[in-house]
């Protein structure tokens, strides 16, 4: 399986940013925790961070026919893109979608999530371990 994993705006703060709510684990930690499961599981994965809505849909659409799996935290975007769910349904790749905080529990405006409606599976709330599972579900969607 090749993986594609999109971080989106604020997501290379981490560890520097609002760590009672993200943590103090860093950026850099959470590739190497994302790279050690795909190493052991035999998995090709990319990565990409932008800050920038635009440059996250080119990215999305360079997965095109080269990715067979896309996870991604579209970070603030998550409440505010239509552009984004747009581009993942254009290239038509199984997609999960993680939050590392639990968005159900938080402001209501990060309630709602434009991306979920083209996502596989949401997941939020559990921190790196969100990232761990939708690797999980991604390659049991892609094994079926
Ligand atoms: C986030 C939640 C979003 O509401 C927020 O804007 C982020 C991070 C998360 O991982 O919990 O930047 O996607």
């Amino acid at each position: 399986m090749k993986l594609l994993v999109i971080n989106g705006p604020n997501l290379n703060m981490l560890g520097i940013r609002e760590p009672n709510i993200y943590g103090r684990e860093t950026y850099a930690d959470l590739l190497k925790y994302i790279g050690d499961i795909c190493e052991q599981k035999g998995i090709e994965v990319e990565f990409f961070q932008s800050n920038h809505e635009g440059s996250i849909i080119d990215r999305i659409q360079e997965a095109y026919q080269k990715s067979d799996a896309l996870l991604i935290n579209p970070g603030g975007y998550t409440h505010t893109s239509v552009a984004i769910p747009d581009a993942i349904k254009a290239v038509a790749i199984p997609t999960v979608e993680v939050h590392l905080s639990d968005v159900s529990q938080r402001e209501d405006f990060r309630k709602i999530s434009y991306v979920s409606y083209v996502a596989a599976k949401t997941i939020y709330g559990k921190g790196f371990e969100g990232y761990r599972e939708a690797i999980d579900f991604l390659e049991d969607l892609l094994n079926k």
